[in-house]
């Protein structure tokens, strides 16, 4: 084996917080894979960190080939594959592994080696990288739910998550056999979210996530609300739930309990999140208020449709022979982001931080951050995350925000992928926190 073959010449050095690269471009990633039938989805997850550019070295467990082969992940990968600590020995492969990532994925992780790597085991490649590693460390386990439910592996989970290991629950679904429950691998969209939260992370002197949510409920609306006018046709817009997904990632990798109020978006619930679905804004409407007084943090990121039909017709509209069109006549719908503010006016429990979204567009009168201005203190929330939607943005991966504050004022700005964003607002979030918390004289929530 060439030493260039190796993830770095440089022998022997562990890269510090500071040179580690943030994001996935051009970042080291080291993609480890357990035996479970679940491994050949982690060729999707391969593909996708590719892609997103990052240098990915996968190394299998001596286990796992028998489900997946390691040309699979040099051919995606485009690295050469080690399973054994004896191989390359004299590059001392199996310590620089670890010490020259920028962050470590394991994806299926069987129950086998969340036990090894709670004992600080190094009986293979992979374990030796984990002891190894400083970067930040995400596991998405996948394992027959009794397995997953064993007291040995919750407490071995409980241990790797409060030593900073990102494990992700498992989804609940169809396992291998005609059983069903949790222990399903997340979709590797669901895990390359989280591994992009993780990866644009602000960070600890020591290199880990800042757990600087840690026991903060979050309460996020995301995607579009559907208006119905009869059985079979609606009135909606083109929000993804991009954002809003990208920003309970975010929270989840910061350390935040979030609870996802999903406007009619079809995506994997991020891995530790809980869910409601809503469909109309009058659903929001009603969720927001039954959820915000058990929340710290409000973010309303859903696109909330302003006008509804008033009366969704039992029976499709029919169309006639005269080439006539029928009047659908349209209410406006509650704003809720201007009720969550007047709510915690009035001394209901309320949110410490109410954050609004606002797609603005300039016209001939003023430019899209002057009409935000406007808005910002006709809405009175404490954040208002303003972006141009002159753009590409709905459906995008990328956007670009201001954030203003209850008087208008711009406090920050960014721009990137919609995780890096997400990121930004969370800054934001924990810096109204604390001013809040200064001005009730430090009380605890
Ligand atoms: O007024 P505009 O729709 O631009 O405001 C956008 C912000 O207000 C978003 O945070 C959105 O979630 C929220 N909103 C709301 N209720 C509505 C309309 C928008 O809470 N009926």
């Amino acid at each position: 084996m060439a030493s260039d073959d190796l993830p770095c010449a440089a022998a022997g050095s562990a890269r510090s917080h500071a040179e580690r690269v943030r994001g996935l471009d051009g970042a080291r990633v080291l993609v480890g894979v357990c035996g479970g039938i679940a491994a050949y989805k982690a060729a999707h997850l391969v593909r996708g960190l590719v892609a997103s550019g990052a240098q990915v070295h996968v190394v299998p467990t001596p286990a796992s080939l028998q489900f997946v082969g390691a040309a699979t992940w040099e051919a995606l990968s485009h690295h050469p594959v080690r399973t054994s600590v004896f191989e390359d020995v004299d590059q001392v492969a199996h310590v620089r592994l670890g010490q020259e990532a920028d962050l470590v994925v394991v994806a299926p992780a069987t129950a086998d080696l969340l036990a090894r790597v709670r004992m600080g085991r190094a009986d293979d490649l992979l374990a030796a990288g984990l002891l190894v590693t400083r970067a930040p460390v995400i596991m998405a386990p996948a394992m027959h739910t009794e397995m997953w439910e064993h007291p040995a592996t919750r407490e071995n989970v409980e241990v790797l998550r409060r030593r900073g290991v990102h494990v992700m629950d498992p989804a609940v679904g169809r396992l291998t056999g005609a059983d069903s429950g949790p222990g399903r691998l997340p979709e590797p969209e669901s895990i390359l979210d989280r591994v992009r939260a993780v990866a644009e992370a602000p960070r600890d002197a020591e290199g880990r996530v800042r757990q600087d949510l840690a026991g903060q409920r979050v309460l996020i609306s995301a995607g579009g609300t559907r208006e119905d006018l009869d059985p079979v046709r609606y009135l909606t817009n083109a929000s993804s739930g991009k954002q809003g997904w990208a920003l309970a990632e975010a929270a989840l990798a910061r350390g935040a309990q979030v609870t996802l109020l999903a406007a009619t978006v079809d995506r994997e619930t991020p891995s530790g999140a809980r869910r409601r679905d809503v469909r109309s804004a009058e659903d929001l409407a009603a969720a927001v208020a039954e959820e915000r007084g058990q929340h710290d943090v409000l973010i309303m990121a859903a696109a909330v449709a302003d006008f509804t039909p008033t009366t969704r017709g039992a029976a499709k509209i029919k169309k006639d022979d005269s080439g006539g069109v029928p009047e659908l006549p349209l209410r406006r719908t509650p704003d809720i982001l201007a009720e969550s503010v007047q709510a915690r006016h009035d001394g209901a429990p309320s949110p410490r931080v109410i954050v609004g979204f606002a797609a603005e567009t300039g016209d001939d009168a003023a430019t899209a951050l002057e009409h935000a201005r406007q808005k910002a203190r006709r809405k009175g929330a404490d954040l208002l995350v303003v972006n141009d939607v002159s753009g590409d943005v709905f459906g995008s991966d990328r956007n670009a925000v201001h954030m203003l504050d209850a008087t208008g004022e711009e406090l920050s700005r960014a721009e990137g992928s919609k995780t890096a964003v997400a990121h930004a607002v969370l800054d934001a979030v924990v810096e109204c926190a604390a001013e809040a918390l200064d001005r009730r004289g430090g009380d605890v929530p």
